[in-house]
């Protein structure tokens, strides 16, 4: 099968799994649900849950991955989280968005205080359904869930993509030295990247050594993925991107592109993904894999435009 074919396999794979393990929408509390739903569904690229399974894929076969009820289950936990990081960004005391996946953002639908709920319920039920795998499945797999969750909790915390957050609403309005500019970028958005390989690795029963050349890897495809994001963000229009151009200018936000210029930004995306594709070209010779799957999904990044 080609690559386009398995990507569109792979989104809409992923796609069920994200829509069958939201949680049911009844109950007093039931506007939670539908929030959930609203901020999940809408689309996106799917991109975190997809290097997820394909990362296990690469240590032990794609259909093993989809049969995996514990790999499943952390996609659809890594997409919530996703999600919720989106949701909470797009506020108006954050980055003030409007849309997102090409309609109005949560805040905008269901106002301020059930979006901040929202991002607050899909993280913490992230971990809920996680756990629940652990302690539901087999024995012999319950350490690499185990250890699966502890990854999820870092790469989404303090000191991951909370952490770069945090970061980047502090130097607001300031500006931050290339090495900073880095150090956000490296948490905000490589960490969840990062977790996204390292847990379908260690999933897959991968060496720890295996599972940190999965996060080197996660890192260089999270640095040339959110340096794309600036530039697509002054380069692409709301209608393509499906969110607003020029966010960045708007929020007063100094991005590699704003402190580098364009084309120095160009050639860091394409340095930064040439370094992660080969370990994973490495890694798939080590593993006598005749995949390129991977290497090729994000060398296609590198030409997104959305
Ligand atoms: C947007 O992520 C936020 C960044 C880290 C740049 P994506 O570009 O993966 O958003 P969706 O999930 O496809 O909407
Ligand atoms: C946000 O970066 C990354 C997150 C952790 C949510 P941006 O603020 O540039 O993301 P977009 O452009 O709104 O998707
Ligand atoms: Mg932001
Ligand atoms: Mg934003
Ligand atoms: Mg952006």
């Amino acid at each position: 099968m080609n690559f386009d074919n398995i990507l569109k396999e792979n989104v809409a794979f992923t796609e069920s799994i994200l829509a069958e393990k939201l949680p049911e929408k009844t109950g007093e509390q039931k506007v939670i649900f539908e929030a959930m739903d609203y901020s999940v569904m809408g689309g996106g690229k799917r991109l975190r849950p997809m290097l997820m399974m394909e990362s296990y894929a690469l240590f032990k076969g794609r259909e093993e991955a989809k049969n995996d009820e514990v790999l499943r289950t952390f996609m659809a936990a890594l997409e919530y989280i996703h999600s919720y990081s989106l949701v909470h960004d797009d506020l108006p005391a954050m980055d003030n968005d409007e849309y997102r996946r090409g309609r109005k953002t949560t805040h905008v639908v269901y106002g301020p205080g059930m979006a901040t709920l929202t991002g607050d319920a899909l993280l913490n039920y992230a971990f809920e359904i996680c756990l629940e795998a652990c302690v539901s499945c087999d024995a012999s797999k319950r350490d690499a869930g185990l250890k699966s969750a502890l990854i999820l909790s870092k790469k989404a915390g303090i000191y991951g993509m909370i952490g770069g957050q945090v970061v980047d609403v502090s130097l607001t309005g300031h500006t931050p030295t290339l090495d900073q500019i880095s150090y956000i970028n490296k948490l905000k958005t490589s960490a969840l990247i990062e977790s996204a390989l390292m847990i379908g690795a260690c999933l897959a029963g991968a060496s720890d050594k295996d599972i940190h050349e999965m996060e080197k890897v996660g890192s260089y495809v999270g640095l040339a993925f959110q340096i794309q994001d600036d530039i697509l963000d002054i380069e692409s229009t709301t209608q393509e991107l499906g969110k607003p151009v020029h966010s960045d200018e708007k929020n007063d936000k100094t991005t590699y592109v704003t402190l580098l210029g364009i084309q120095k930004a160009k050639s860091s995306v394409e340095s930064y993904s040439k370094e992660a594709i080969d370990i994973v070209n490495k890694l798939y010779e080590d593993s006598r894999n005749d995949e390129t799957f991977l290497s090729e999904l994000i060398n296609r990044l590198i030409t997104r435009r959305k």
